[in-house]
């Protein structure tokens, strides 16, 4: 289940609207060195932007400072070459390393220094961070400070994956906002997958044509989904790559290859090794058998995009993946097979590097770079310049700085945006395990088991956030922040991002900042989530709360709003049933999240969303949205797909007569290859099958059993009700259910014990 009420819209509020601050700001990502001036520096509609005449790069800067100055606080600052009063200036002298800058608040002005544009305007950007520490309107007292401050690394970035879900140009532009004021400077661009080909190529229109839409899976019997997609005509990117440019953001743009490729196929068969597809699976997740072909025809092909694309994008590198070619289409081929031996290849791994080799050389003709997924390394013929994206983990960033590579480092699961960064219904969809914001500020780019002498081969790091659970773009950008805030960190700043707390306290009115720049960010991080212990047969229950960023949390349980004298929570209480249960973060003494507030009775003990339920394996678990109804809210359930299987931990039986299971189907649409045959059910006794509750383990006694029957018809939530076998007490129950096959996935929603 799911709700998207709350929001960092409270955080607006976090602070109380003083005129100056006493100290140096809360700047994101913290600078190298800060120190705090006296007084403070006065901006109004009065202050003047000033750069030197015929500096575009201090223009830009000063226009960037002054559009986002504009936004936050409806100043409108002019930008001039010439200044009367105090004024915020533009200085060009050499600050050091690429992207450095200097930054001087006194009360008689500010001056922004730096010997590039990148620097300058990321002076713009920390001074609109101190402009924007205390939210409001109008004008705005900035306390006096210095800050001498440069990147630790060059390569800060995000991957955004347009090819399973598309985001409008429109929201493009607004993460590149996002990123800029993070000093995030590289958007890996995935525009191509099995699911979608998102770049307008003039030559290959079929591409778009035919890839640039489909409609999303759905259950058996289920209702047809209106078809989803779009792409990015050549004008659109070009006006997208310059946005990002003013920005310096750096826009890298993928093409996958020889995998990942269904997309170009089901367009031009031609390009495949002649297997058929069969309708409907552009609509599937996971790892597709379908590669290019070897052919010179193909190789004619894919230069002739990357030669479109090379024309829309100056990004010295061009992504060309290499990920996941799973090399049975080959082997089946005898076309291919042929090739190889002509070729003096000896086998398919060896052809994937020889295909890459021959598509870097291309690159290289043309004067860009290769990057690719870290499998590119495997086959022995690595193209000489190519720089890795290690996402096996940090192994291919080892390998590739040893073998004198460079590397970006993008590890699963921590660095892989579309896992969920919390439990509960207030999520969206996405993978499990949890990735959580503390776990991403904890990641460190640079390996211990990479030699010193090797390490300047770490480029940095980026995020990646792949969209197949990422249906929207309010979703998209929950997944990305505050997340993508500690990856600017801990790629900018290097030794200042070791102090989570420390992050907490600047990551808060970040994001309140941001805010007012169009993002609702996730609030994963700081919302209080409670649990509640119960044992059947008493009147009373250990309430514990938690927040992830380790806040202090105030509470009330009388039904009152929470204030300055609610009580602090000290650790786990006992309160009598029934009762409101009202919490809340608390940062700087404000409420950071708002309130949440639950309602705990008899009832409520013994019920439990799929949320709150283990899965009983953690092979791949996910949390997948209901494909029903086509608008509005759907459900959202979690479960391992290789075992449909949970179990409720501590479960209040005792007195319990019937159990109430709600649950919803949706398609088995994973590309698995023969894992699928390995998935199995018990035998149905009935012709839908049924769910079965055990107590304890799964092996158990058998406490109840609930036909589908009802439920088979039905593409949205079913409520099953059956007797359940006395119990006493609290025990464990194993949920699960009894099909002929994989398609459709049974899911549960919530689960009640009924007395
Ligand atoms: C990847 O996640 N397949 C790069």
């Amino acid at each position: 289940m799911i709700s998207f009420a709350r929001s960092l819209v409270a955080l607006g509020a976090v602070l109380a609207a003083t005129p100056a601050l006493a100290q140096v700001p809360g700047l994101l990502p913290v600078p190298a060195e800060l120190h705090a001036g006296k007084g403070a520096l006065a901006v109004s509609g009065k202050t003047a932007l000033v750069v030197p005449d015929g500096d575009a790069g201090a223009r830009n800067a000063a226009e960037r400072l002054a559009a986002l100055i504009a936004e936050s606080r409806g100043l409108k600052l002019g930008v001039g070459s010439r200044a009367s009063g105090p004024s915020i200036r533009f200085v060009r002298a050499a600050t050091g390393k690429p992207e450095s800058y200097r930054l001087d608040v006194t009360p008689r002005g500010a001056v922004i220094t730096s010997g590039d544009d990148a620097g300058l305007l990321y002076g713009a950007v920390t001074l609109w961070q101190a402009m924007t520490q205390v939210p409001g309107k109008g004008a705005v007292e900035v306390p006096a400070f210095g800050a001498v401050d440069a990147p630790r690394f060059g390569w800060r970035g995000l991957m955004l994956d347009s090819a399973r879900h598309f985001q409008s140009p429109a929201y493009v532009r607004k993460l590149i906002d996002w990123m800029a004021v993070n000093k995030l400077n590289t958007l890996h661009w995935h525009l191509v997958d099995d699911q979608g080909w998102r770049v307008e190529i003039r030559k290959y229109p079929k591409l778009t044509e035919i890839s640039g839409w489909r409609h999303p899976a759905t259950a058996p019997g289920a209702p047809q989904l209106p078809r989803v997609g779009g792409y990015y005509s050549q004008g659109e990117i070009r006006g997208i790559v310059a946005y990002a440019a003013q920005r310096n953001v750096t826009i890298v743009p993928e093409i996958e290859m020889p995998g990942h490729a269904l997309a170009a196929i089901r367009a031009y068969p031609e390009l495949g090794t002649g297997v058929p597809i069969p309708p409907g699976t552009e609509s599937d997740w996971g790892v597709f058998p379908w590669l290019y072909n070897v052919d010179d025809k193909t190789f004619e092909f894919l230069e002739d995009v990357l030669d479109e694309v090379i024309t829309l994008f100056p990004s010295k590198y061009i992504h060309v993946g290499g990920d996941e070619a799973v090399k049975d289409q080959w082997k089946g081929s005898a076309e291919i097979q042929a090739r190889m031996k002509t070729l003096g290849i000896k086998d398919e791994t060896a052809l994937q590097a020889w295909f890459m080799h021959r598509i870097g050389e291309h690159l290289t003709k043309r004067g860009r770079k290769l990057i690719g997924w870290d499998e590119i390394l495997e086959g022995g013929q690595v193209p000489p310049d190519a720089t890795i994206t290690s996402w096996r983990g940090i192994e291919g960033a080892i390998t590739a700085a040893k073998a004198g590579h460079d590397a970006v480092l993008s590890p699963s699961p921590t660095l892989y945006f579309d896992h969920r960064q919390g439990a509960g219904d207030s999520e969206p969809p996405g993978r499990l395990d949890v990735m959580d914001l503390k776990t991403i500020y904890g990641f460190d780019p640079v390996p211990p088991e990479i030699p010193t002498a090797q390490q300047h081969h770490v480029l940095g790091l980026q995020a990646n956030l792949w969209t197949e659970h990422v249906r929207t773009e309010e979703r998209a950008a929950w997944m990305t922040f505050p997340r993508a805030s500690a990856v600017a960190e801990i790629g900018w700043s290097g030794k200042g991002a070791s102090d989570f707390n420390g992050f907490v306290d600047r990551v808060i009115p970040q994001m309140a900042r941001m805010h007012g720049l169009g993002l609702n960010a996730a609030i994963s991080a700081f919302q209080v989530k409670t649990d509640v212990d119960y044992a059947p047969g008493r009147d009373d229950v250990t309430v514990s709360l938690a927040n992830q960023a380790g806040l202090t949390m105030r509470y009330t349980i009388d039904g009152s709003a929470i204030s300055a004298k609610s009580p602090v929570y000290a650790g786990p209480f006992k309160a009598k049933l029934p009762f409101e249960l009202k919490a809340e973060s608390v940062h700087d003494g404000r409420g950071v999240t708002g309130a949440i507030a639950q309602k705990v009775t008899q009832q409520s003990v013994r019920w439990r969303s799929d949320e709150a339920l283990k899965t009983c394996t953690n092979r791949v678990v996910l949390a997948l949205e209901d494909d029903y109804p086509a608008s509005g809210k759907r459900a959202v359930f979690v479960s391992d797909i290789f075992n449909p299987c949970w179990l409720w931990e501590k479960a209040p039986v005792g007195g319990a007569r019937q159990v109430a299971i709600t649950v919803g189907q949706i398609p088995f649409n994973f590309q698995v290859g023969k894992d699928r045959d390995g998935i199995k059910f018990q035998t149905p006794a009935t012709p839908e099958g049924e769910f079965v509750v055990y107590a304890d383990k799964c092996e158990g006694p058998r406490l109840a059993v609930l036909p589908l029957a009802p439920a088979t018809g039905n593409p949205g939530l079913t409520r099953l009700v059956a007797p359940l076998a006395p119990r006493a007490g609290t025990g464990t129950l194993c949920i699960t259910y009894t099909a002929k096959g994989v398609d459709p996935l049974w899911a549960i929603d919530a689960v009640e014990l009924i007395s």
